[in-house]
């Protein structure tokens, strides 16, 4: 029997084109001034919400709904796609690790043992973002991951970080920096010697994604594995602070920077025989650096040296390619997705999003995989994003470009799913730019007006979502939601995502009156949403996938 066959849904037709369309950074929040949504001119979105209960609510999106390890964590795309591609909520990276070092299991594993050879005679070097929001990594497990290390052989240790100020405030990288400067003394108090070796902001240093730049990751591997780079200073205290004297400076942007000794030498190159860890858990911004440590034959820039190292990432970050091949935690075994189960009944796919975001309706939903799952059947566009211009003065981003490629693609009759996710609630939100934001969600809007016409125009069925909340709320707040007001009299200003839910619409002319969503799950979230869209190509999902959203009255 083919385990992959899906049973015939007992109501609803096969052969309706399916759209679906995942803004990113669109959560569901009360009216304020800060809530760029709200702000912005939106009236494909705020008639959707008119079509409640029965074909509007909101769902969760962050937390466990999403396998993260508290409520209290925000929602991210990683998680997110994860969720709405797999229909089922899986422990997450952030869970794994933190599991793993609680247990002590990360040091019995292959892939810390693969590093310890190197412990002897090399260096151990750390590499990642210096941050608590939980997103791509976390400054505890950092902290715990160190301390495990030196307890386990590791005697001379260099971290290379990155500064945050995306998923945490603007200007947190400072008391980070503190916060792990003063675990490298006690760690040199006890005779290991430990050291900060390089740093520079996430966006400009190391963590780009989906190959959108890679000069980025270029700037970091100078600073981390040559040594090399514009800035040179005795103490990274220092260099964050002084780096961000300039009123331009942010932490998402920092120049790199490398610590060098009292004779000007960098203290921590990465040379033959060092052992290389990179601490995000999350895949998107580590597969480029992954492969530049891991790939012999690699042509994306000039390594000018390539060191016989022993590297392991916190992950596998990617299941298809199997990078990197060693790693400290196993990923979740994100199996048996909605994209490949609807490959083998015969549902032809088309998913598109521009770089910045590509990756995120095509790897992330299907399960941190790159590649097809049957080319015959799929077909992904990535729009090239635009490199070097801000988000926030070009706040439109690509979102008219991705929706006409969705027209196309939906016009063509080639296709019975069309995916897409539309980026600007998300990265001009993480720009923290109120005005821009209000235009990129106005931009996003008129997006899925230009879809939502052509489902009617071809007798459609639409799915219309959010992986997590972000333009919703630019405001950081008190506990009783009031917004709150830094030293220098201004709101200080939330570039993050937030905890809010995200709505979901379904509608269009293929999609039977009867149908409706049901009111007997109150507690849905994004992993709820695989099922729905099985039912909307006439298909049962499979058993151990959440339940669907939806029923079909029997009138
Ligand atoms: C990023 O990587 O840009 C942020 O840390 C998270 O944003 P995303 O989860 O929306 O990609
Ligand atoms: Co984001």
């Amino acid at each position: 029997r083919n385990l992959w066959k899906l049973e015939d849904h007992p109501k609803l037709p096969k052969g309706k084109p399916v759209a679906v369309v995942v803004l990113d950074g669109w959560g569901e929040a009360s009216p304020d001034p800060y809530n760029c949504i709200h702000v912005a001119d939106t009236p494909t979105m705020d008639s959707l919400k008119k079509g409640a209960p029965e074909k509007w609510r909101l769902i969760k999106a962050h937390g466990t709904a999403v396998g993260l390890p508290s409520d209290d964590d925000m929602g991210n795309s990683e998680v997110g796609h994860n969720a709405l591609g797999a229909g089922r909520i899986y422990a997450q990276g952030a869970k794994l690790v933190d599991l793993a070092l609680a247990s002590g299991k990360i040091y019995e594993g292959e892939g810390f043992k693969y590093i310890q050879e190197c412990f002897k005679n090399g260096t151990l070097h750390l590499i990642g973002l210096l941050s608590d929001g939980g997103v791509h990594s976390r400054l505890d497990q950092l902290q715990l991951l160190l301390k495990g290390s030196a307890e386990h052989g590791a005697k001379r240790i260099r971290i290379h970080f990155l500064t945050d100020g995306r998923d945490v405030v603007d200007g947190s990288s400072v008391g980070f920096v503190e916060t792990l400067e003063n675990d490298l003394r006690q760690l040199r108090e006890k005779g290991v010697d430990a050291q900060i070796a390089s740093g520079g902001g996430r966006m400009y240093v190391t963590m780009d994604r989906y190959e959108n730049d890679w000069d980025v990751v270029k700037r970091g591997w100078d600073a981390q594995v040559l040594g090399e780079a514009p800035y040179k200073f005795k103490s990274a205290i220092e260099a964050v602070k002084k780096l961000r004297e300039d009123p331009k400076a942010n932490d998402q942007y920092l120049p790199p920077f490398v610590i060098v000794d009292e004779n000007g030498k960098p203290v921590g190159p990465i040379v033959d025989g060092d052992a290389v860890v990179t601490f995000n858990f999350r895949a998107d911004r580590m597969v480029m650096l992954a492969k530049a440590l891991e790939y012999e034959d690699f042509d994306k820039f000039d390594r000018v040296r390539f060191p016989k190292i022993r590297y392991a990432g916190m992950l596998q970050y990617d299941g298809e390619l199997k990078l990197p091949s060693h790693f400290l935690v196993s990923p979740p075994e994100i199996q048996r997705t909605s994209g490949e189960y609807l490959v083998h009944n015969s549902i032809r796919t088309f998913a598109c999003s521009e770089t910045v975001k590509f990756g995120h309706v095509t790897f992330f939903w299907n399960g941190n995989r790159s590649g097809y799952f049957n080319p015959e059947l799929e077909e992904y566009v990535e729009i090239p994003s635009d490199i070097g211009i801000p988000f926030n003065v070009q706040p439109k981003m690509k979102a008219l470009e991705i929706a006409e490629k969705a027209r196309d693609a939906i016009l063509s009759r080639k296709y019975d799913q069309v995916r897409v996710n539309i980026p600007n609630g998300d990265m001009v939100g993480h720009t923290g730019d109120v005005k821009a934001t209000i235009i990129g969600c106005k931009a996003a809007d008129e997006a899925v007006k230009t879809i939502l016409d052509t489902v009617e125009q071809v007798g459609g069925i639409y799915v219309v979502t959010a992986d997590h909340g972000n333009a919703e709320d630019m405001a950081k707040r008190n506990k009783s939601g009031q917004p709150l007001v830094g030293k220098d009299g201004n709101v200080q200003i939330l570039t993050s995502h937030t905890l809010r839910p995200v709505p979901i619409a379904i509608g269009g002319p293929g999609l039977l009156p009867s149908v409706r969503f049901r009111k007997d799950i109150q507690e849905a979230g994004l992993a709820n949403v695989a099922a729905t869209v099985m039912n909307f190509h006439g298909f049962e999902a499979p058993s151990d996938y959440e339940p669907t959203l939806i029923e079909v009255a029997d009138n």
